[in-house]
């Protein structure tokens, strides 16, 4: 898409973003959560803007190396073009750029638009966590991209997501 542009979220963006998070969620952040994000050291949080308007975003946290997807949406008039793609890939040439260990996410397993996105870009299933979602109580699908050269803890299948949770064999 020619006039795709992928800028860093601003406080321009705060209005669009948090509806866009109604939209798209049960539980939805707020436009204060998402502010509090502008001065956050650890966030990176990317807006995809199309002809000028919010078409979507993306954000995660980085910290030592783990790189945690907070979330991905897009405006449902602007999916299906690539949107949901360029901020993914976005967020993933940032990570690599902080010389990550790894890039990391939940999604519900019935979110097939969601799976088939990170899973197109190399994101693989590393766990799951039981009971993850509410607003249909559901699991939650680990993926995960390992920035790791082959022979790294990945390879041989060791869960290294270390935020204190449960994680269940996939
Ligand atoms: C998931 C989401 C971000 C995808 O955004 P998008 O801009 O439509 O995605 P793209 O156009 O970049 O599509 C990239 C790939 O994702 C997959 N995909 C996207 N939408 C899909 C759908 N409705 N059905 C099946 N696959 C889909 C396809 O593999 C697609 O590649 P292709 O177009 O070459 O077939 C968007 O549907 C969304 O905002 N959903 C609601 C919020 C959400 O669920 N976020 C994820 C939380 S983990």
């Amino acid at each position: 898409m020619e006039d795709l542009r992928l800028v860093p979220m601003a406080a321009r963006h705060l209005d669009d973003l948090a509806a866009l998070e109604r939209i798209c969620f049960a539980e939805p952040w707020t436009r204060a959560g998402l502010a509090a994000e502008l001065s956050s050291k650890t966030a990176v949080f990317l807006v995809a803007e199309l002809s000028g308007e919010t078409a979507g975003y993306a954000g995660m946290h980085c910290v030592c190396g783990e790189c945690y997807v907070d979330n991905v949406a897009v405006f449902p008039r602007f999916r299906r073009q690539g949107v949901g793609r360029a901020l993914t890939r976005g967020l993933i040439e940032r990570a690599g750029k902080q010389n990550a260990e790894f890039f990391t996410l939940e999604v519900r397993p019935s979110n097939t638009a969601a799976v088939a996105l990170y899973e197109s870009l190399g994101l693989r299933p590393a766990g799951r966590r039981k009971n993850f979602y509410r607003n249909p109580q559901e699991d939650a699908l680990i993926l995960t991209l390992f920035f790791h050269p082959p022979g790294g803890k990945e390879e041989k299948g060791e869960a290294t997501v270390r935020d204190g949770s449960e994680i269940l064999p996939v």
